[in-house]
């Protein structure tokens, strides 16, 4: 082509980056590769090869590891973590930040080396990727020098195996070990077997920079070896994947008191109204669909349009795609790269073949001959309940359906399993920022899309998991309370074969919807004092009654919509009615327990209440300082309905502390009362009835905790469950919420004084809210 030509087209010439120095990296280490285990990597072992899935070409070979290599990990890991930790923040600070320099020094090696290895274009690899980690390291080692001032309260929580994806192969290792390291732990890592290569350099940095032995081991090997690493030694597993995966590790780890953090998948929704620039949401949509070709968990994968402007906006869609470049990822014109393997392109064709709604569109542009590559592609006209508008695709289709209220875009943008992501278009403030906080996920983009900041915290709500990685909000995932966790104790109810304590049959009834209700199976069970006297009988709650409760606490959600104000007047008022009635309920105390210090317990009890009613208003999120022009919002967010297990050997100080917290930030509950002492919770019913709070906020249930924890557990309906019962059920409540993989905070056979500092704060409030972040860039 002449240069008159070029003038007259336009049309880019190819500029590829070289990849002569990655190559070279590779022949260095013989093109095979060992593990990284306690700062040296291992003799090469069974083999699997890795390739360029634009080319096909084979770049490596890398060992599948077995259960023995994987014990070295851990115990290198195991041995190395106290002097990690005794190295102090400031002492880890340095490490990282020598890590951060020598991302740096080497981010053009490890760009290519990205590219190669995944497929995604270079330009991605080179301005996002690599940034994106080098930032992370430097951003952590930042809270790593602020740990033993910033987290004085908190420990690391000691080894940790960390499962990733292929889809960002250094940037999800950079978000699991660098928050991980930086609060004092170490890490067993295993990346995707796709994609090592940037792993396996990565440790060789960590080499080169003298990292103390241990503290980053790594892994190679399949599905098999993240199985390996999450059922070994560990304290904490951090996984991002699929959600068939996530549920599976969720099960695997169920009552092994592992910490877990899970990043899924997701459907995200990308809502365009009609008053917005248009040509910015289309190059948005670029970004949220077409960006590392579609592989991306928080891609804008759903287009929500509004009806008035649909036509125009897909036309110019349609216009936009066929500009996009596709090819060599290494071209660093490249708009669109190539697939990550054979496999995933065949499950996006089964995938669009499969459909048959709505009208198909397939970027004009030139595709390469060969290699794994899949057009961009636009499916539109498709309804909310298609396939293809509920499962995760992971490349680089769009699929589209048309709005025309703003309520309408709410409800088919929470019309999914998911809740990773989404982004809202308008030029109206006032919109969007009533939108955003509507949306069931864990980021919410205005006017832009796939922004990423160490220093915001990333993840999802509903089958995209729970946990979040990065800022504040990530490091209590690798942190515990620095208390001494105390054996969890069976606390058994009296026995007694005594009279009633006077005359009157009294059966207490549950609390559900704001009214006294009957137990549905009809039955009851006596309750004795410590002296032996019958002190009444209390309603045995089924299945049923679980399900009316939820309901019940369902149709309270407007609690989430009150004022902390408001709340707090309401914990208040709960406290000043138990204080009118501290006699009673600490006589009752005492005559059931035995123990006599009942008047403390109460007065433990009102305390509580104004604690949280305290905390109300004053539970604040952030805003976190990420380097765009804007502001990212970290709001504190209600988890929704929770269902409880209360502790059996505080009867109302339990049930107080726990319900508390839940009420103070908006979320409505089914608590389940001490097993053991069920009365406190139903005399405490008529304190709840004469303190305004709303029907159906607080429902209280009695009965025996093992036969109702699973039913929580498996509920649909219920966010999140804690038990802090003395029957440990954490194992039993952890495996069945993979119904719909909701959060669980549960005592694994520990316990805490509930009459002390650990039985009320930070981790109670933490685990009654859930994050969002909302970014808001500004400026014209
Ligand atoms: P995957 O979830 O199977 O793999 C992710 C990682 O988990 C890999 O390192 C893999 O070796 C490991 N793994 C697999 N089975 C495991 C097990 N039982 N226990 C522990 N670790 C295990 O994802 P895959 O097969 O690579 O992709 C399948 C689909 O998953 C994609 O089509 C996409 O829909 C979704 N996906 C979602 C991602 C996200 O970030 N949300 C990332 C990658 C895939």
């Amino acid at each position: 082509m002449s240069v008159k030509e070029i003038f007259e087209t336009m049309s880019y010439g190819p500029a590829p980056e070289s990849a002569a120095e990655a190559l070279a990296w590779l022949v260095d280490n013989g093109s095979s590769f060992g593990h990284f285990i306690n700062g040296a990597f291992t003799e090469v072992g069974e083999t699997f090869e890795t390739r360029n899935p634009a080319t096909g070409e084979v770049l490596a070979e890398l060992t599948q590891a077995t259960q023995a290599d994987v014990d070295a990990a851990v115990d290198a890991a195991r041995a190395a973590q106290p002097k990690w930790e005794a190295l102090g923040g400031a002492g880890r600070a340095r490490y990282m930040y020598a890590l951060a320099r020598a991302l740096q020094k080497h981010g053009r090696l490890l760009a290519v080396l990205e590219t190669l290895d995944n497929g995604k274009p270079i330009r991605e690899s080179r301005d996002i990727d690599i940034p994106l980690v080098q930032r992370h390291f430097y951003h952590h080692a930042g809270h790593a020098q602020l740990m033993d001032k910033t987290m004085a309260d908190r420990a690391p929580v000691g080894v940790c195996g960390q499962v990733i994806p292929w889809n960002f192969p250094l940037l999800m290792l950079a978000w699991k070990v660098a928050p991980a390291i930086a609060m004092g732990n170490t890490v067993v890592l295993k990346p995707a077997e796709y994609t090592s290569l940037t792993a396996l350099c990565f440790a060789d940095i960590c080499r080169q920079i003298g990292l103390p032995a241990g503290v980053v081991n790594i892994v190679t090997g399949d599905g098999a070896v993240g199985e390996m690493v999450v059922n070994a030694d560990v304290d904490k597993v951090a996984f991002t994947g699929s959600t068939s995966v996530g549920r599976k590790i969720r099960e695997a780890t169920a009552g092994a008191g592992k910490g877990l953090t899970l990043e899924l998948g997701g459907k995200s929704a990308y809502i365009v109204f009609e008053d917005a620039d248009l040509d910015s949401a289309v190059e948005g949509l670029v970004d949220a669909i077409w960006f590392n070709q579609g592989q991306v968990c928080c891609a804008g994968s759903r287009l929500i349009v509004q009806e008035g402007i649909a036509d125009d906006f897909h036309a110019r869609l349609k216009a936009r795609m066929d500009r996009l470049r596709i090819g060599n990822p290494l071209d660093k014109c490249i708009d669109v790269g190539a697939i990550v393997d054979p496999v995933q392109v065949e499950t996006i064709t089964k995938l669009v073949d499969g459909n048959t709604s709505g009208e198909l569109y397939r970027s004009a542009a030139d595709m390469p001959a060969e290699g794994c590559y899949y057009p961009p592609t636009l499916i539109t006209g498709l309804s909310p309940a298609d396939t293809l508008m509920q499962e995760e695709i992971f490349g680089p289709v769009l699929v589209s359906t048309t709005f025309r209220l703003p309520s309408e875009a709410v409800q088919i943008a929470n019309n999914t399993r998911y809740g990773l992501a989404a982004s809202v278009w308008t030029e109206n403030i006032n919109r969007a920022l009533d939108v955003a906080p509507q949306l069931a996920a864990g980021v919410v983009w205005v006017n832009g899309t796939n922004l990423f900041d160490a220093a915001a915290g990333f993840g999802g709500v509903r089958e995209s998991g729970f946990g979040r990685e990065g800022g504040w909000e990530g490091l209590s995932a690798y942190t515990r309370p620095n208390r001494e966790p105390r054996e969890l104790a069976k606390v058994e109810p009296k026995e007694g074969d005594g009279l009633p304590v006077d005359a009157i049959d009294r059966t207490a009834k549950l609390y559900i919807g704001g009214k006294q209700a009957r137990p549905d199976g009809g039955y009851s069970q006596p309750v004795w004092q410590a002296d032996g006297a019958l002190a009444g009988q209390v309603s045995i709650a089924s299945r049923k009654d679980i399900r009316n409760a939820v309901e019940a606490a369902h149709g309270a959600k407007g609690w989430a919509k009150t004022t902390g104000h408001l709340r707090a007047q309401i914990l208040f008022y709960l406290g000043e009615n138990l204080s009118a009635r501290a006699y009673e309920f600490a006589e009752r105390i005492d005559a059931l327990t035995g123990r006599g210090d009942g008047t403390a317990e109460v007065k433990a009890a009102i305390n509580r209440l104004f604690t949280y009613a305290a905390w109300a208003d004053k539970y604040d999120g952030r805003v976190h300082g990420v380097p765009i022009k804007g502001v990212a919002m970290a709001m504190n967010e209600p988890v929704g309905v929770v269902g409880a297990l209360c502790p059996d050997e505080r009867p109302l100080l339990g049930l107080v502390s726990v319900m508390a917290p839940l009420m103070a930030m908006g979320n409505t509950s089914v608590l389940v009362a001490s097993e053991s002492y069920p009365l406190l919770a139903t005399d405490f019913i008529q304190v709840l009835e004469t303190s305004d709070v709303p029907a159906g906020a607080v429902n209280i249930l009695t009965g025996c905790h093992g036969d109702l924890a699973k039913t929580m557990a498996q509920h649909m309906d219920l966010d999140a469950v804690w038990s802090f019962s003395s029957t440990d059920l954490s194992g039993q409540i952890e495996a069945a919420s993979t119904t719909n993989l909701k959060r669980t905070w549960v005592n694994n056979a520990l316990t805490r004084d509930w009459m002390g500092e650990d039985g009320e704060g930070a981790e109670f409030l933490e685990a009654a809210t859930r994050i969002k972040n909302i970014w808001v860039p500004y400026g014209e």
